[in-house]
């Protein structure tokens, strides 16, 4: 098993400097970044029952977010940081954006600088990667994209009965064609929505695959998935994009393709960001319990953090439909 001699031995260092970065003491930031490198080459793990003996609360506990530029994550980030704070943690907040390698780094990281708690967004956990986490016995919630049964705690939203009333409430509008801006592929909160849509259209003789196109959940995305379906039929009347952001490039598209909306293409979107409120017309959208669920991931964590072999909790909490005037 790797020592801290070797540690030491290795980076050219004392034993005392290795254990100050550790323990995040007072290290000049070269030497910490070059001892936390052969920390990670030699992959060294501080004996656990020593540190279980020394370790002391930091009060800090980290949240991973796949994604800084979609404003469905800084809001639930600020709705955890403001639970935490009133508990006396601090939260660092790292952005994986959506890379395995980075999770990971970040993960292996978190476990030798005393973090408290984990709080994952992501949809690259995996069999392999969540083992690692397991090893770590760090207490740990997933939430939002909690994409298989690995038994941590997790909590998300209902996304495919979420999808499914965002297709009904076009269909009670009046829209017979109507068709969907997906999320990624390998994202379950995508992946629940359309099967929420299929679910309510596969049962119409005019559905096919066509009616669907991938929006990847940005702006972007949505302003050309929205122009192809147009392009393949003109005759749609109503679209539920898998986000508030691809429903907002969406509804560009239609503007520029001359498809007045709501009374020409009606668009429902999903999350329930600020910004729905303020665009011209405001978006109808699906939303998140934004605070209540950042309550709920914190105050959970801080119980197993308590509690390490606490039973683990796996919650999805409803959606609700916000009227405006995209439909
Ligand atoms: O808007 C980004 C989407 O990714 C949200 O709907 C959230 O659920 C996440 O999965």
């Amino acid at each position: 098993m790797v020592t801290i001699r070797d540690v030491a031995k290795q980076a050219g260092v004392s034993v005392a400097t290795v254990s100050r970065v550790i323990n995040d003491g007072d290290v000049k930031e070269d030497t910490y970044n070059h001892v936390l490198k052969v920390i990670e080459e030699l992959n060294y793990r501080p004996n656990q029952i020593a540190r279980g003996l020394s370790k002391k609360r930091t009060n800090t506990v980290a949240l991973i977010i796949p994604a800084l530029t979609n404003p469905f994550f800084p809001s639930i980030a600020s709705a955890i940081e403001n639970i935490a704070l009133q508990h006396g943690y601090k939260v660092f907040l790292y952005n994986s954006e959506n890379n395995q390698e980075k999770l990971l780094k970040y993960m292996d990281t978190l476990a030798s600088n005393y973090i408290d708690g984990v709080i994952v967004d992501s949809h690259v956990l995996n069999e392999n990667n969540v083992e690692l986490i397991k090893r770590k016995e760090m207490p740990i919630v997933i939430f939002d994209r909690t994409n298989y049964e690995h038994g941590f705690t997790s909590v998300s939203v209902n996304n495919r009965i979420g999808g499914r009333m965002a297709t009904k409430h076009l269909l009670e509008r009046g829209c017979t064609y109507i068709g969907h801006i997906s999320g990624p592929e390998d994202v379950i909160t995508g992946r629940d929505r359309l099967l929420g849509y299929r679910k309510v259209v596969e049962k119409f003789d005019w559905f096919d695959e066509t009616w669907i196109y991938q929006g990847n959940f940005s702006v972007e995305g949505g302003y050309t998935a929205m122009k192809n379906l147009i392009d393949r039929h003109d005759n749609i009347q109503g679209v539920f994009a898998a986000n508030d952001l691809s429903a907002i490039g969406a509804m560009k598209a239609a503007f520029e393709m001359s498809k007045k909306v709501p009374d020409d293409l009606a668009i429902i979107g999903f999350d329930g960001i600020d910004m729905a409120d303020y665009i011209i017309p405001s978006l109808t959208t699906i939303v998140q319990p934004i605070e209540q669920m950042g309550k709920f991931i914190m105050e959970e964590l801080l119980y197993l953090i308590n509690n390490p072999d606490g039973e683990t909790k796996q919650i999805e909490f409803d959606t609700k439909l916000k009227i405006q005037e995209s439909t």
